[in-house]
């Protein structure tokens, strides 16, 4: 085949590419098919032209045309430019041909290759390198040392450092506030004053966020529709990834919320991104949870040992001390018949009985703490013994204090020292009634429990089996933590000194210790406190 201008023709039509020569004046000397086919001309009418303004629709060059810069260099210019009018890339390459014109300007061969699916695909792959890199960033987190609010914060600071991603590095992380139901917002990133205050709590299903932990699913919004609820005048168009951060169980412990720009599409690869994010936060959370729940059980089990170990030792020396007071009782009535002859030794003789008494109750009180003392055990109806002490107690009650009982009907008979258990009613009724100088209600009820767990999370002491279980709960000023740990130790008290000898609760804890029982406390601060007392049922029930 001769090679003349219709092979030349031919060959450059054969190329998928568009491929135009071009004067150094950009002046069209020549295109091939798809660039004239594009531009729905025929090559006559293409030839001559002034390209920026036939293939670009402008009077100038654009900035940063490759042409221009390989005029300016006299070299070959490749560039990757976004074609935003058709949404795609190219790339556009211009090289010296080494002719002229018949003007005697030079010519330059101007090839564009549309690289839409390859530029596509390595913007991916750098996205979900990105993606990934966040994702180990955010697991790196968990395994250092830092509280749950660092890593929330840092959790959310590397999501939104992605620049191609999130809206303006806005976003959120609320945590689920159990007892309310209610979202918190934790952390946050950029948010307005008034979305920080009107979102600090959000109600499960207001907004999207409520949207995403009442549903547990992921929400997602393009722009602000009706169920974006929370307005403010001047807030512009955006949308959201709201995604559940949901526990190993599933429950759902927060939400992760992302400002998107208007019109963002949503993509499998984002979301399964998020979600991982999610995944490794709700860990994060678990694990933390655990480790304060451990603790808890930790400083719990040291309690429960010191009160055990103060218990032996206080037993110990008790049980000498009221042999010593046995001895001084018995000469001191002996010394004091004879003194009794001489008149003016009376007020000496009644102070000294006076405190004679003091030191056995007191004595008696370490004994019953230090399960030292000697029960008188038969079969008892707590429901009995609770009516004869309520009925003494009442008195000092007081008008203000209103007292409700509720016995079950069917309780089982445990085997008891009625005094002693009179003693660990009356003890929590009296503390309760000083829980709440300003008056209240306490709530003494009794029921039968089976125990089949030989764990609980509120109590280490729990045992399997059926028991008659006393509740004593008051509307008082509850109890701190600490004071909940320390409430056992003999001699603790918060009352001002000289007026609480601290051995209430720790007669309570060896009376119960020594039925064979175990004592649960919940209290909050302000709201009151509830004592749930367990002892075993009698093998006499079985009959
Ligand atoms: N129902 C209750 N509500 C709030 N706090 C309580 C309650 N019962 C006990 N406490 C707290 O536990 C502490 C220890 O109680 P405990 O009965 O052992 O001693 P006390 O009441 O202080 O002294 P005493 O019993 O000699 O009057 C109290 O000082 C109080 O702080
Ligand atoms: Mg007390």
């Amino acid at each position: 085949m001769k090679f003349d201008v219709e092979g030349f023709t031919k060959t450059f039509d054969a190329f998928p590419f568009y491929i135009i020569l071009v004067d150094s004046r950009h002046n069209i000397v020549y295109a091939n098919k798809h660039v004239y086919n594009m531009l729905q001309i025929s090559l006559d009418d293409i030839i001559g032209k002034y390209c920026p303004k036939t293939v670009h629709n402008i009077n100038e060059p654009f900035a940063g045309c490759p042409l221009e810069e390989a005029v300016n260099t006299g070299k070959p210019v490749e560039k990757e430019l976004y074609d935003e009018a058709n949404d795609r890339w190219v790339l556009s390459s211009v090289y010296p041909v080494g002719m002229k014109t018949q003007a005697g300007t030079e010519i330059y061969l101007h090839i564009i290759q549309d690289i839409t699916l390859k530029k596509n695909a390595e913007i991916s792959n750098q996205r979900a390198y990105d993606l990934q890199k966040t994702v180990n960033l955010v697991i790196s987190l968990v395994l250092k040392n830092l509280t749950i609010e660092q890593i929330l914060s840092e959790s959310l600071r590397m999501v939104l450092m992605i620049p191609w991603f999130s809206l303006e590095s806005r976003g959120a992380i609320f945590l689920v506030d159990k007892k309310k139901n209610v979202l918190k917002m934790a952390v946050e990133n950029g948010l307005s004053p008034f979305i920080k205050e009107s979102c600090s709590e959000v109600e499960f299903g207001r907004c999207i966020c409520g949207r995403a932990a009442l549903s547990g699913l992921i929400q997602y919004k393009d722009c602000m529709d009706e169920e974006h609820e929370t307005r403010y005048n001047g807030i512009y168009d955006h949308g959201h990834y709201c995604l559940p951060i949901l526990s190993s169980s599933n429950k759902v412990m927060g939400v992760l919320n992302l400002y998107l720009k208007k019109g963002h599409k949503k993509n499998d690869m984002e979301i399964e991104f998020l979600r991982a994010v999610c995944n490794t936060i709700a860990s994060a959370l678990e694990y933390k949870l655990i480790e304060h729940e451990l603790k808890d059980k930790e400083e719990a089990l040291y309690s429960l040992q010191k009160i055990e170990l103060i218990g032996q030792s206080t037993g110990n020396i008790a049980h000498d001390f009221n042999n010593i007071l046995a001895c001084i009782k018995g000469y001191a009535e002996l010394l004091f018949k004879e003194l009794e002859k001489e008149t003016g030794y009376k007020m000496f003789i009644d102070e000294i009985n006076g405190a004679i008494i003091r030191a056995i109750t007191l004595n008696r009180q370490l004994l019953a703490f230090s399960r030292k003392q000697e029960l008188n055990i038969k079969e008892n109806d707590i429901n009995l013994i609770i009516e004869n002490t309520t009925r003494m107690l009442k008195v000092i009650l007081g008008s203000n204090i209103k007292l409700e009982i509720s016995p079950a009907s069917d309780l089982f008979k445990i085997y008891a020292d009625t005094g002693q258990i009179e003693q660990v009613v009356s003890n929590l009724v009296i503390n309760a009634k000083q829980a709440m100088p300003n008056g209240g209600e306490i709530i003494i009820k009794t029921e039968n429990v089976l125990k089949n767990d030989t764990y609980s999370d509120d109590c280490l002491e729990t045992k399997p089996g059926e028991y008659a279980c006393l509740t004593v709960t008051d509307t008082g000023c509850g109890m701190t933590e600490e004071v909940k740990r320390r409430i056992f130790e003999p001699f603790f008290t918060t009352k001002p000194k000289g007026e609480g000898t601290g051995l209430g609760m720790s007669v309570v804890y060896g009376i119960v210790k020594q039925h064979r029982g175990w004592i649960e406390v919940e209290s909050e601060v302000g709201r009151g406190t509830r004592f749930k007392i367990y002892l075993p049922k009698s093998s006499n029930n079985d009959k």
